[in-house]
């Protein structure tokens, strides 16, 4: 896969240099092309901002520089795969559609990502829909908060998609494994892992780990994943396709609902002096 990054800050990216997404730039799974956006600038202060029509706090980065950025770099990779090769743009920014598990996986399967990470308020939103006329442009989120710049965003996403490409993960089987994954995994949070010692400060790593009985831990594993979703992220819950729920999964959702009402329960009536409290034993194992 072919990635472009324009950015004022292309010394951000240092750490695509290292571990896995090292791994896979220096096996070629990965070209990664960095780029200065001042490069594109006309003026002896290399301005890439200015105030924003309508007034308002901030800057908001100009779209003549972003132009010229991106047709050159467009037109470089071009040179490179083809001239019938257009990337998709990605375009990070708090305001932008949610990123996820599925679009990494989407992004995955493109053979080319143009990142524009922007810094002040944001850039000229004429760029965005210049772009969109000619390409696949999208302006994502990577969480509601906001950040310094899409910079940090940027190198979130390319770890997030670069894992999923083919040859960088040694066990393909832990991708199908992860959080939100689609099939087996989807809406539901992993659970919790443990390795050697079986014992650790008086902490025991659950018996059925150790059992060797691959069906039995297959299913306390999706148990877990069921409890911790319930637990952490209810919204996720929420979206349990019922047709993927068999009777042990509905079981364990049902005990989860009870010792939420019995808690509920404890706290409305603690205080009262006879109140039944309920403890950590009442919670579902
Ligand atoms: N830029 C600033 N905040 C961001 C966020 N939450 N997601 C993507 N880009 C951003």
């Amino acid at each position: 896969m072919r990635v472009d990054i324009v950015s004022i800050f292309p010394e951000y990216f240092a750490p695509l240099d290292v571990s896995l997404m090292g791994k896979a730039r220096e096996r070629g799974i990965l070209d990664i092309h960095l780029h200065q956006l001042r490069d594109w600038t006309h003026d002896v202060h290399k301005t890439v901002d200015d105030t924003p029509y309508g007034g308002g706090p901030g800057m908001v980065m100009k779209p003549e520089v972003w132009g010229e950025a991106l047709d050159a770099v467009i037109e470089d990779g071009r040179a490179a795969s083809g001239p019938d090769a257009l990337p998709r743009l990605i375009v990070p920014t708090p305001s932008g559609r949610p990123f996820t598990q599925e679009v990494a996986l989407e992004y995955a399967g493109e053979p080319w990502l143009l990142f524009a990470p922007a810094r002040y308020e944001g850039i000229d939103s004429r760029v965005v829909a210049e772009y969109g006329e000619r390409l696949r442009a999208d302006e994502v989120s990577i969480g509601d908060y906001v950040l310094a710049g899409g910079e940090a965003a940027v190198l979130v996403m390319v770890e997030a998609v670069g894992r999923l490409l083919p040859g960088v993960l040694g066990n393909a089987c832990s991708v199908a494994d992860d959080s939100f994954a689609p099939g087996a995994m989807a809406n539901l949070l992993e659970g919790p892992v443990y390795t050697k010692p079986p014992v650790w400060r008086g902490h025991e790593v659950p018996e059925v780990l150790l059992s060797g009985h691959h069906g039995r831990i297959a299913r306390w594993r999706r148990d877990e994943a069921l409890r911790r979703t319930l637990a952490r992220r209810p919204e996720l819950a929420a979206r349990f396709d019922q047709d993927d729920l068999d009777k042990h999964d509905r079981r364990v959702i049902e005990e989860f609902e009870r010792s939420q009402e019995r808690l509920e329960e404890g706290a409305s009536t603690a205080g009262s002096g006879t109140a039944f409290r309920p403890g950590p034993d009442h919670m579902a194992d």
